[in-house]
């Protein structure tokens, strides 16, 4: 059996929809791992941008991707996601990942922030092509509450269904405020 793992899911989601050698954006670079799957989605045609607020983060990411080979294929930004306009044109993307919380290992006072992931979302929608995708790895509880999740599920619940397909799923019968898959498709 697969692992089900948040990551692991939004990765099948946003592929049912993602085209292959597009450009894509990482939101949340944390450790690479969703910025080399989207390297690979990119292929040699495609382009990836890669953000994260910290130091460290630029450093694993550039690591992980030297190790797959892939180090020219992301340009790895250190700035926030909320400033993703500045790297990319509006309808030009056609996808983007975020992969909210923190770090592992680091502090977790950096980790993502309510008003600046609802912003970041904001944005990353207008910069989406139409048909283009978006993946959420929603968490709660633990340091960071529930505030991120309240905003941005509230957030989400208002765009209109005529420009946007918002499939929000559920670990239904798994204990302790699951994580939350959401997948996003611009119409
Ligand atoms: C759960 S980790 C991401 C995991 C990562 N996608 C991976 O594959 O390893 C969340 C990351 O978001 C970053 N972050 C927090 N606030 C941010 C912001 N405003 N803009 C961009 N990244 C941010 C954190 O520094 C952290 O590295």
């Amino acid at each position: 059996m697969k692992s089900f793992q948040i990551t692991e899911w939004c990765h099948e989601l946003f592929l049912m929809q993602a085209v292959t050698g597009g450009t894509y954006i990482d939101a949340t670079m944390g450790n690479g791992h969703d910025t080399l799957f989207l390297c690979e989605l990119a292929g040699k045609e495609g382009q990836v941008l890669a953000f994260d607020i910290q130091k460290q983060a630029l450093e694993s990411t550039r690591a992980l991707l030297k190790s797959e080979g892939m180090e020219q294929k992301a340009r790895l930004i250190l700035d926030s996601h909320e400033n993703m306009a500045k790297y990319a044109d509006e309808a030009s993307v056609d996808g983007i990942c975020f992969n909210f919380g923190y770090l592992p290992g680091s502090d977790h006072s950096l980790a993502t922030k309510p008003e600046s992931s609802k912003n970041a979302v904001i944005e990353g929608l207008r910069l989406l092509k139409k048909g283009g995708v978006m993946s959420l790895c929603i968490y709660s509880g633990g340091e960071t509450g529930f505030e991120e999740r309240d905003t941005l599920l509230a957030y989400l619940k208002s765009l209109d269904e005529k420009k946007y397909l918002v499939i929000v799923s559920a670990y239904y019968n798994r204990k302790n405020n699951p994580p939350i898959p959401v997948l996003i498709i611009k119409k």
